[in-house]
């Protein structure tokens, strides 16, 4: 670590543990959960590498992490940002072969986020890159496209069509355009009319739009015809339990994201006992713990093809220089055309 620095630029976290509200993604000024800082630049423990941020990215679970509404309490003084793209300057005992690969990364809990000149992790939560992967696909390359993959993977077991909400997200896109590759029916649920016909393109068998009275009608019709199984849900309100009512036997609603702070009210008890419906959640964080290796390199590897040649893009909005975030972020968020990404 003799040639690092002493110390480096990084968005702090200003809250600490839990805030015990859910107000979903949306932020008004970061002002109120982050501040720039100098701090030293981390050392690297055993099993994990130092790297040397090129750019990451800024996901819901970011904003969900920094209002102190995630799955893991936030550490007050520690850098914010859990994915991104780096090469590895330095490493613990144990991560040696890691030093100088240019790697997708996600910030293990307790290590030093991505919103930084530098970032530790353990070495298990990086994937050495192929050259003919960008930066900022290489950047936004963990967290939705394994999700993307495990999740669709879990509808192609249950039937030929499958449900997604917010579908002009990234990972929607990604869900749609893979359950098209693999032969399925995806039907898409999106707010804005604009966007059904690039979903359309994109390989949607149907693209409902939630503002449309119309909607649930429209959407009983399609699930006679087309028998999906399995809703994978990140919007998680009263219009999703509407749509997961209207499914047929055996319906599983997946909720993995709350975009929205409306809270759903269960109407049809009685579709749990006598048409064995289900609600679950779906967290990558789990499925990272629970997959066998083999399993993980084997998806890791088909994600990096998918990129590579183009089947799959990460559509970037804003690119924020690492000392606008504090001031830039919450206007960047509000274009929801794509991802935010954040360069040092
Ligand atoms: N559980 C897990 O392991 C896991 C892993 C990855 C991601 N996620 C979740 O997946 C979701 C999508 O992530 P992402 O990175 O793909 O997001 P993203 O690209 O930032 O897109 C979010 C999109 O959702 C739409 N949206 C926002 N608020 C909405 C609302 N109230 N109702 C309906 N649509 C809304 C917006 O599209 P329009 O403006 O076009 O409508 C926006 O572009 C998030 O909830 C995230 O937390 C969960």
């Amino acid at each position: 670590m003799s040639d690092l620095p002493q110390t480096m630029f990084a968005v702090l976290q200003t809250g600490d543990g839990y805030s015990g509200r859910f107000d979903g993604p949306a932020i008004e000024d970061a002002a109120d959960y982050l501040e720039g800082a100098e701090v030293p630049v981390p050392t690297p423990g055993p099993g994990q590498v130092l790297i040397k941020v090129r750019v990451s990215s800024v996901n819901p679970s970011d904003l969900h992490f920094i209002k102190g509404e995630y799955g893991q309490p936030r550490l007050k003084g520690n850098p914010a940002g859990f994915e991104g793209c780096g090469d590895v300057v330095a490493a613990g005992e144990g991560a040696e072969g890691m030093m100088g690969q240019r790697v997708s990364f996600v910030v293990a809990q307790g290590c030093s986020g991505a919103w930084a000149d530098y970032a530790t992790t353990m070495a298990m939560n990086c994937i050495p890159l192929r050259p003919d992967v960008s930066d900022e696909d290489g950047a936004a390359q963990i967290v939705n496209p394994l999700t993307a993959m495990a999740m669709v993977d879990m509808a192609r077991q249950a039937g030929e069509s499958f449900i997604v909400s917010a579908a002009t997200s990234q990972l929607g896109k990604l869900m749609i355009s893979l359950g098209r590759d693999l032969g399925l029916k995806p039907i898409a649920i999106v707010r804005r009319e604009e966007a059904v016909t690039a979903l359309k393109e994109m390989g949607a068998a149907e693209v409902l739009v939630s503002t449309d009275p119309n909607m649930s009608e429209a959407f009983k019709t399609i699930s006679r015809e087309l028998k999906p199984r399995v809703f994978l849900d990140c919007v998680s309100d009263q219009m999703s339990e509407q749509i997961f009512a209207a499914m047929p036997n055996g319906a599983r609603w997946v909720t993995y994201g709350k975009l929205t702070e409306e809270l759903p009210k269960l109407t049809q008890m009685g579709q749990f006992i006598f048409m064995g419906k289900k609600i679950e959640g779906f967290w990558l964080t789990n499925w990272m713990r629970n997959t066998p290796p083999a399993d993980q390199i084997r998806v890791v590897g088909e994600v990096q093809a998918r990129f590579a040649d183009g089947r799959w893009k990460t559509d970037v909005s804003t690119r924020l220089a690492l000392r606008d975030v504090v001031s830039g972020l919450a206007e960047a968020t509000k274009k929801t055309d794509g991802k935010v990404m954040i360069t040092p």
